[in-house]
């Protein structure tokens, strides 16, 4: 039965996927120490406190001067695979029962990692991950501040591992970079057969021109953030009309405005297909159950809006319909069991 009020036993205990979470946005302070002292780079902080006093943002560019910088310590392929799994061990805490894990390439190879150290540290956390009952893929993005070469190229270095990746994403900064900057080699991920996603962050120049553009344009098969969304009751229609989700991320959203609470129940309770995300979970201390529980504390919001994230979350991940079914069923015991 549903319980009468949301608790955040009951989030954190709801089986759900994880649609926005970037990888490089999961190292904690200890463990950019310890990877710091164990390739020898100064990052300029010797403490935890340290750290997280510099974690100070007040727009998503001043999140990113932060945010880049930290990846210094990520070196070696054990390096990249001990991040993903303390992720996974997390989401485990959580009940992620599945996550597409997005990461960022361009920021290691522009300073030297070669891909191949990325993505096989990367990938073998994810072929270990079902041990730890959480099923996951990667989903690469392209830096929207690089340029259109710099994705391209990209995506000529991650063909050769196109089993390892389900989707492509772009995140980064979007001021000045419109999706349109990427529309060609959007065009080749979708004949590679790779899935589509997009940041639409909020409040951007040009908001609801850039989710337009996404949209129909580009043709993505979710947005990520898009909240903006709103302001166009036509694409609000469209979205909603094809299932297009929307992967949300309410707390990381508060650090740099408002939570997008109202926008999030306004689309939800208009049959479009949001989620609930963490983003960054270590940058903006909270995982997806904490961000869930953040909208409900905040926001008016039923147990049953609670659980239809949930369910909306596995619906528009990129999972096979079979697997999809599993995991809606086992939300479904879940509330029954409660
Ligand atoms: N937006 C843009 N770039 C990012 C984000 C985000 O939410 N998180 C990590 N890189
Ligand atoms: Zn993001």
């Amino acid at each position: 039965m549903l319980p009468t009020t949301i608790t955040h036993d009951f989030v954190k205990g709801l089986p759900k996927a994880e649609l926005h979470l970037h990888l490089e946005g999961t190292l904690e302070p200890e463990l950019k120490l310890a990877l710091a002292q164990r390739n020898r780079i100064d990052i300029g902080q010797g403490t935890i406190e340290e750290i997280k006093r510099s974690y100070r943002f007040d727009s998503l560019s001043s999140f990113l001067q932060v945010y880049y910088p930290a990846m210094n310590v990520l070196q070696q392929e054990e390096d990249f695979y001990q991040l993903a799994m303390a992720y996974l061990h997390k989401a485990r805490e959580h009940n992620v029962r599945y996550v597409e894990l997005f990461f960022d390439p361009q920021a290691h190879t522009s300073r030297g990692i070669a891909f191949a150290t990325v993505i096989d540290g990367y990938h073998r956390a994810v072929r270990e991950s079902p041990a730890l009952g959480v099923e996951s893929a990667l989903v690469m993005c392209f830096l929207r501040d690089m340029s259109a070469q710099s994705a391209a190229d990209t995506l000529e270095q991650a063909l050769p591992y196109r089993e390892q990746i389900l989707g492509i994403g772009l995140d980064s900064d979007e001021n000045g970079n419109p999706p349109g900057k990427f529309k060609e080699v959007f065009e080749k991920a979708r004949q590679a057969g790779f899935h589509l996603t997009m940041h639409c962050d909020i409040d951007q120049h040009n908001s609801i021109g850039n989710i337009r553009q996404a949209l129909l344009d580009i043709q993505v098969d979710r947005l990520d953030h898009g909240t903006n969304i709103v302001e166009d009751q036509e694409l609000v229609a469209y979205v909603r009309d094809k299932g297009i989700g929307l992967t949300c991320c309410p707390v990381s959203n508060g650090f740099v405005g408002d939570m997008k609470g109202n926008e999030i129940l306004q689309l939800l309770r208009a049959g479009v297909k949001v989620t609930v995300n963490s983003d960054d979970p270590a940058y903006f201390q909270s995982y997806v159950s904490d961000d869930m529980f953040a909208l409900a504390q905040s926001y008016s919001m039923t147990p049953a809006e609670m659980v239809q994230l949930a369910r909306n979350s596995f619906e528009v991940s990129w999972l096979p319909a079979d697997r999809k079914a599993a995991y809606l069923r086992q939300i479904t015991d879940y509330v029954d069991a409660w």
